[in-house]
């Protein structure tokens, strides 16, 4: 499957500000500085669609980009990072619940986890909250670049091991910067979502 196309459509921080169509939607998820902003401009072959930053906490809104005329990729904040307050926290907790549950176009969600680290307590309690309601998720390992070729076994074992990842989902290893895993990832997350068949 291809992606010829992308736009950035909105930013929201409430329901009310989401895009009125009724498309569907893969969303991204994980702590900051996972690497979803620069996923999204890898896998959509722009340099600055997305906003990235080696800063952790660049994306702050959840925001829409209409990806082939047909569906949309939703970036949404990442957490865990530390310099944040409590009450921007609070914050963080009622954006991201008010866009994951009950959003019946949402299709699937991609869960952002460092490759090179043992996934954080917040990380297996997102994922959980991605199987309490129901979604289909697909574990990204990013940065797999900074992996030895003989890392790569073992962080698999810990990263499925730490999150349980029930045997529905799906596990890939992903580098924006080397394109480790692009095409394969490009055809998880647009099947059974992009109308096209290829
Ligand atoms: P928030 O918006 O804070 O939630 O972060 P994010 O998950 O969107 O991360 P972002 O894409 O902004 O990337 C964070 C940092 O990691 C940036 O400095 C990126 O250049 C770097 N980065 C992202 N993907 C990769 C990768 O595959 N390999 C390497 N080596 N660095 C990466
Ligand atoms: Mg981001």
């Amino acid at each position: 499957m291809m992606i010829k196309k992308s736009e950035f459509i909105t930013s929201a921080v409430k329901p009310s500000q989401y895009p009125e169509d009724n498309r569907l939607e893969v969303a991204f998820v994980g702590r900051s500085n996972a690497g979803k902003s620069s996923l999204i401009n890898t896998v959509t072959n722009r340099r600055n669609l997305a906003k990235t930053s080696s800063t952790p906490g660049k994306t702050r809104l959840i925001n829409f980009f209409l990806i082939n005329d047909d569906f949309y990729f939703v970036d949404l904040p990442g957490y865990g990072f530390a310099k944040v307050s409590k009450s921007e926290q609070e914050k963080w907790g009622g954006m991201m619940e008010a866009y994951l549950v009950n959003r019946t176009q949402l299709k699937k969600i991609a869960l952002l986890v460092d490759s090179r680290h043992k996934p954080t307590k917040e990380d297996v309690q997102m994922y959980e909250w991605i199987k309490y309601y129901g979604y289909e998720a697909i574990i990204v390992a990013t940065k797999s670049d900074k992996l030895k070729r003989n890392d790569f076994n073992k962080n698999k074992k810990t990263i499925r091991e730490t999150l349980n990842i029930k045997p529905e989902d799906k596990f890939i290893f992903f580098s924006a910067l080397n394109k480790e895993g692009k095409e394969e990832l490009i055809d998880l997350l647009l099947e059974g979502v992009s109308q096209e068949n290829e």
